[in-house]
């Protein structure tokens, strides 16, 4: 096939050189955005008067076809071709003749293949962030079903304080509401069009990207042409927004890999998002969380791959910049995947509360309570804070927990201990007392879950 830009040289490129150059087998997943642009921009010469509105209609006519064939199977992308826009032009002069040579006045692949780019994530991410909503919902709804459910809360991973299983899974409902905004913010930021700039320097027909900006959808054009063909920093921004949400769900993911094991035994998963061992009978393994760790390394380094690419670029375009496609597909899917895996594993999972229970029971998590408790009866905290270490101390050493301390060993520690401090350090009330704004109190949780459903709602 003879190359679409002979004519400089004879076009004959070497085989291998061909397939090193093509971008077709992983661009052309944008083939309805780059159809979808052409429309646009062949419609917009026709109202500049830059093409009859007989030979637009004809164009569009012919692309309509074309994506038509595509989406139905019909026509199958032919590999020979550079790219996809390439091939659709190529497809468009084989139906319609030379009148498919003029599509491409005006215009360049540069600013071809970044407005595509744009028009492909724009609509990539609102299916993420669609995504993302119902996963914030499940958390929610897992939140709002356990906020009385008391568990240990950790530092360090040692038992630190109690806590609900609503308060911590509200923790992961915060990161993702932030998850959400900062997706919305790099779409204000990339949804401007770049469609105009051509190939560098703008153009001397007497076009008017306003129009294929309006009709594509964009809120407005980027304002220096050089940059409108260089610019890939909504892909930085993006993947940088996908990095700090996979983290959230790898961090999440670490937590329920350790809950549903043995030594924690906080949750169950669903059989559905388990699998088993080949070798050992008793297995439940939790791999769809385990996976999702796994997969936040392959977004990092699509991050690393875009910026790396892009720092030692001259400006304006340069082929270096096809490399932005792949790392940002790879991103756009393992998260897409991901989240569809994550949400119905946080729907199903069972929260086993004698569990949560049981270890709140054992680690101490009441002795900043007790030290409380000192200070109610005028004791100073670094003071009381002492005592109360000594107590636990001597619980460790005779097998004892706070509560299982008598009022005659208390006394011997210090004689402001009184019977209400049995009171004082009941777990239960030691929640309800934690009533400060964002605190585990049960008031507080519920106030946290009015945000998430305030959020929800848009409000
Ligand atoms: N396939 C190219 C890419 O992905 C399209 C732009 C090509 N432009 C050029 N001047 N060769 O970046």
């Amino acid at each position: 096939m003879e190359k679409m830009w002979a004519g400089r040289t004879a076009g004959e490129t070497n085989q291998i050189a061909d397939d090193f150059n093509s971008s077709i087998s992983f661009d052309s997943r944008m083939y309805r955005q780059d159809i979808t642009g052409s429309m646009a921009h062949s419609s917009m010469l026709a109202a500049c008067g830059v093409l009859t509105a007989q030979e637009s209609e004809a164009i569009n006519d012919a692309l309509a076809g074309i994506l038509e064939d595509l989406d139905a199977g019909r026509l199958t992308f032919d590999p020979a071709a550079e790219d996809i826009h390439m091939f659709v032009e190529a497809v468009l002069t084989e139906r319609i003749g030379a009148l498919g040579k003029k599509l491409h006045t005006a215009r360049s692949r540069n600013d071809q293949v970044a407005v595509d780019l744009r028009l492909y994530l724009r609509d990539e991410v609102n299916e993420i962030l669609s995504l993302l909503t119902d996963l914030l919902k499940a958390v929610r709804d897992q939140a709002a079903a356990n906020v009385s459910v008391i568990m240990p809360g950790y530092t360090h991973l040692q038992r630190a304080q109690p806590i609900t299983f609503g308060h911590h899974l509200l923790a992961y409902a915060m990161m993702l509401t932030r998850d959400i905004t900062r997706l919305e913010d790099a779409l204000k930021r990339m949804n401007v069009s770049p469609l105009g700039s051509c190939a560098l320097a703008g153009t001397t027909y007497p076009t008017d990207s306003e129009i294929t900006a309006a009709a594509l959808g964009f809120d407005g054009i980027c304002l220096n042409s050089i940059d409108g063909v260089s610019d890939r920093d909504y892909c930085v921004e993006l993947l940088a927004a996908f990095s700090a949400l996979m983290m959230h769900l790898s961090r999440f993911s670490e937590e329920i890999i350790l809950w549903s094991s043995w030594e924690f035994k906080f949750v169950e998963l669903d059989d559905a998002f388990t699998t088993g061992s080949s070798i050992m009978p008793q297995k439940k393994n939790p791999d769809m969380a385990e996976l999702v760790r796994g997969k936040t390394g392959r977004v990092y380094g699509d991050l690393f791959t875009m910026l790396t690419v892009l720092k030692g670029i001259p400006l304006a375009y340069n082929k270096d910049m096809q490399e932005d496609k792949e790392a940002i597909f790879d991103a756009v899917d393992t998260v897409k995947m991901c989240l569809k895996v994550f949400t119905p594993m946080i729907a199903t999972m069972k929260p086993l509360p004698e569990n949560m229970k049981q270890a709140a029971q054992k680690g101490f998590i009441n002795a900043t309570d007790l030290a409380d408790y000192l200070v109610g009866k005028g004791i100073p905290f670094r003071q009381a804070y002492k005592t109360v270490g000594q107590c636990v101390g001597y619980c460790v050493k005779n097998g004892k927990v706070l509560e299982t301390l008598t009022m005659e060993e208390y006394k011997s520690f210090d004689g402001n201990f009184d019977e209400d401090l049995y009171a004082a350090i009941d777990l239960e009330n030691c929640v309800e007392k934690r009533i400060s704004k964002g605190g585990t109190g049960k008031a507080s949780v519920l106030k946290q879950i009015d945000y998430i459903d305030a959020f929800l709602k848009g409000e």
